[in-house]
């Protein structure tokens, strides 16, 4: 499959939980591109066949926590109807960033196949689960679209 990982990141934790993810995708044998969002290879990312969105926690850590500048993953072009994953690294508690996520990847027409957290400094605890997980749920969307 065709693997693009995107993402936000204000101080290179999610930046290093992207490229983790990158790095084991690439391990299954998969074609992979890793950007930040305003960086993103858009014709790859028009071909991917599955799509890894990552930002940050933003809160008042005890609450009101939601991805770290949505805004910019709004703006992201491309993903509509791909089956999509999503990631956040967290310094203490992340609540349920993973439902906000998962509204935003929504509202950009992914197909929400499931997300993470990762707390930033027990990276990369997880990752290697997590990113088997999706290819799979991934290569089952897509199966199941091609039989139908
Ligand atoms: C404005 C702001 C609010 C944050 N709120 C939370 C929070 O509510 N809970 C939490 O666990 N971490 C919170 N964090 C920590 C970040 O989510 C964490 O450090 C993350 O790994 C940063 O990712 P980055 O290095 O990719 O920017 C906050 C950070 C910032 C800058």
């Amino acid at each position: 499959m065709k693997v693009a990982v995107v993402y936000e990141s204000r101080t290179g934790n999610t930046a290093r939980a992207a490229e983790m993810i990158g790095a084991t995708a690439q391990e299954l044998g998969h074609e992979v591109g890793v950007w930040p969002t305003r960086k993103a290879n858009l014709d790859f990312l028009k071909d991917a066949d599955m799509v890894f969105v990552g930002t940050w926690t933003d809160g008042i850590v005890i609450g009101g926590h939601r991805p770290g500048d949505a805004g910019r993953l709004l703006d992201l072009p491309g993903i509509w109807g791909k089956p999509t994953a999503g990631f956040l690294t967290y310094a203490l508690h992340a609540g349920k960033v993973v439902d906000g996520l998962a509204d935003v990847v929504k509202l950009r027409g992914g197909d929400w196949i499931g997300g993470n957290v990762f707390k930033r400094n027990k990276l990369p605890a997880g990752i290697a689960g997590f990113v088997v997980a999706a290819i799979d749920a991934a290569e089952a969307r897509l199966g199941a679209t091609t039989d139908a």
